[in-house]
């Protein structure tokens, strides 16, 4: 069995590949800098996959745009094969993951959908921030249940070489941790401590429109707004699959920032 990984070089999709490697499954690695990653390399744009799809069983596919358009095209060289998808919870209410899920269940029946609440890695963004001491962002109290990067690739590894077809997993960090607690934990992680200021929910909407466009900021910071009171869902799916809890948030921010 070998197992195209697209976003080799990102954060799931490196722990993906040595999670196959380790079970003994054969990997090729789509990358667009070749100089980035060893062994069956194809150099290329995820929207064009015709050359690194060819022959392989499975796939471990994420969509790293905002917007699905041309999906039904790109997948076109995926038909009939097992194709693992990094989807999001907010699938079930369309948006791009939405239309990436549609466009994989119309290529080939042997799909799994990993629908991520969110990834602990969102918090990297913060790393300028968090050197100063204060991270400036709105919702301090929002309720997240993120997920550590590697629980998803060992779901990934889970469900690309074992039998997962048709299956939607909801997968999550083992608690749903006020985003404030999330800054305080880094600061711990790196001995120094980390404050939240509270931003008001305009200005970022303003600042993170820049760069992820208006209508995905608003959208973003809309939902924060709505897990104060409500806070993200905890999954056991993680434990269930994989066989081991969660990794909780302390664990990642030790990892990543001490
Ligand atoms: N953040 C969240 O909370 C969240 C929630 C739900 C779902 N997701 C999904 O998770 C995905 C990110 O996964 P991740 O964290 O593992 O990845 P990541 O660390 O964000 O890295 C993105 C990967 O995609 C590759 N890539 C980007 N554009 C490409 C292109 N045009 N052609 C080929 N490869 C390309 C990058 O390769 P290079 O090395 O060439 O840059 C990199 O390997 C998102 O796209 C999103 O759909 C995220």
């Amino acid at each position: 069995m070998t197992v195209l990984v697209t976003g080799a070089t990102g954060h799931t999709g490196r722990h993906v590949v040595a999670g196959l490697t380790d079970a003994g499954v054969n990997t090729r690695v789509l990358v667009r800098d070749r100089n980035k990653a060893r062994g069956d390399v194809v150099q290329g744009d995820i929207r064009n996959l015709a050359e690194a799809a060819e022959g392989v069983d499975g796939v471990y596919l994420l969509w790293p745009f905002f917007a699905a358009d041309g999906i039904e095209q790109a997948l076109e060289p995926l038909a009939g094969k097992k194709v693992v998808y990094l989807s999001a919870m907010s699938a079930e209410d369309g948006g791009v993951w939405g239309d990436v899920e549609a466009a994989v269940r119309k290529v080939t029946d042997d799909w799994t959908f990993l629908r991520v609440t969110g990834l602990a890695t969102n918090a990297l963004a913060w790393a300028p921030q968090v050197k100063t001491g204060v991270v400036r962002a709105p919702y301090g109290q929002a309720r997240r249940s993120v997920v550590h990067e590697r629980d998803v690739a060992d779901m990934a590894v889970e469900a690309l070489s074992g039998v997962h077809s048709g299956q939607i997993y909801l997968v999550t960090g083992p608690e749903a941790l006020a985003q404030a607690e999330q800054a305080r934990l880094i600061g711990d992680a790196l001995g120094t401590p980390v404050t939240w200021d509270e931003q008001p929910p305009e200005e970022a909407k303003a600042q993170m429109g820049a760069y992820l466009g208006a209508e995905f900021a608003r959208n973003a910071v809309d939902y924060w707004a709505s897990l104060v009171e409500d806070p993200e869902p905890v999954s056991l799916d993680v434990a269930r699959v994989t066989g081991h809890p969660a990794r909780p948030f302390d664990e990642w921010a030790r990892e990543h920032f001490s």
